[in-house]
C-alpha cells in the first residue's frame, strides 16, 4: 500500500541532478567472470549494458555476489575473466553503507561537505544546499556522530548528487530510512535524468524505480554462480522464491541459504 507523502515537505525533498547525458553504453560487462580466491569463481559468463536510462535492481540471496557486481560496474575491482567497458566521460557515483561509516564523526556535515569542493563552498552555501535534503538547521551544523541513520543516509545522498554523476549505483539505500523517505528516494530516482543501479531487499523500492531485475544466483557444490536478467516480473520472481524456499528448505534461521 502506497503511504500519503507531502512531496512539498521539505524534509522529504532529495534531488539528484544528473551531468549531461552520454550515448550508449555508458557501461559494458562482456563475458566477464569473478572471484576473489583463484579457483573460487563467484559468477561467469556475465554479459550487460548499461547507458542513462537504465533503472536496474540488482537481486539475490545474501553472499551471492551484488556488492561486489557493483565494484566491478565502478572498476574498484577487475574482472578475472572478460572486460567491462566504461565510457571515457562516464562519471558515477555509489552509495554505500561502508562509505557512511568510514565519514568522520567528529566531522559537521556542513564541514564534510565543504571538503568534498575543491574550490570551497562557504558554509552558507553548504547549509543552503544541505537544507535541499532535509538536514537544516541545527543539524548540519552538529557532528556528524549525533546525525541519526536515516539523516547519514540524507548526507550520503546530498554527496551523490553534489558529483552530478551519469549513474548512480546505490548499495541497500533504505537501511535507514522510514517509508517516507523511501518513497521519497524513490521519486527523486525517478525523476534523475541518468541511469540507475541499485542493490536492494526493498519491494517497495524495486517496485517504484526497477525496470529490469538483475538476479546473482549462487553456484552450488563449488560450480560458479551467475548473474542474469529476469525476463518476468518482479511479482513472478518473488513467487519462484516462495516456491523454492517451500519445496527445498533452503531457509534456515530466517536466512536464505542460497537460491539456484
Ligand atoms: N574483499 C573480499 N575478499 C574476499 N572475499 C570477499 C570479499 N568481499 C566479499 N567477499 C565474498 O564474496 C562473496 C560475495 O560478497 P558480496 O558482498 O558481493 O555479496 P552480497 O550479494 O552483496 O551479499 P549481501 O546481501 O550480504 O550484502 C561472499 O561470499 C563474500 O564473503
Ligand atoms: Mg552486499
Amino acid at each position: 500500500e502506497p503511504c500519503e507523502v507531502d512531496f512539498d515537505d521539505p524534509y522529504l525533498k532529495l534531488d539528484f541532478p544528473s551531468a549531461t547525458t552520454l550515448p550508449p553504453p555508458c557501461i559494458s560487462v562482456n563475458n566477464v567472470a569473478f572471484g576473489y580466491e583463484e579457483g573460487k569463481t563467484l559468477y561467469r559468463n556475465c554479459d550487460f549494458g548499461l547507458d542513462c536510462e537504465s533503472r536496474v535492481a540488482i537481486v539475490g540471496p545474501n553472499g551471492a555476489g551484488k556488492s561486489t557486481f557493483l565494484r566491478l560496474l565502478t572498476g574498484e575491482i577487475q574482472p578475472t575473466e572478460g572486460h567491462v567497458g566504461r565510457h571515457a566521460k562516464l562519471m558515477v557515483a555509489k552509495f554505500t553503507q561502508h562509505h557512511i561509516e568510514m565519514m568522520n564523526p567528529e566531522k559537521s556535515s556542513v564541514n564534510h561537505m565543504r571538503d568534498l569542493t575543491q574550490e570551497g563552498v562557504s558554509v552558507e552555501e553548504a547549509r543552503k544546499y544541505l537544507g535541499r535534503f532535509g538536514l537544516s538547521g541545527d543539524l548540519a551544523l552538529n557532528p556528524i556522530k549525533f546525525l541519526s541513520g536515516g539523516q547519514k543516509s540524507r548526507l550520503a545522498f546530498a554527496e551523490l548528487a553534489w558529483r552530478s554523476p551519469h549513474i548512480l549505483l546505490l548499495d541497500e539505500p533504505t537501511n535507514h530510512l522510514d517509508l517516507e523517505t523511501i518513497e521519497a528516494l524513490a521519486m527523486a530516482l525517478n525523476h534523475f535524468d541518468g541511469g540507475v543501479v541499485f542493490v536492494s531487499h526493498d519491494e517497495r523500492l524495486i517496485e517504484m524505480v526497477a525496470d529490469e531485475l538483475w538476479v546473482v544466483n549462487k553456484g552450488s557444490d563449488g560450480a560458479p554462480g551467475t548473474v542474469k536478467v529476469w525476463h518476468s516480473s518482479y511479482e513472478e520472481y518473488k513467487e519462484r522464491l516462495q516456491k523454492e524456499f517451500a519445496t527445498s528448505g533452503l531457509v534456515t534461521n530466517g536466512t536464505v541459504k542460497g537460491v539456484k
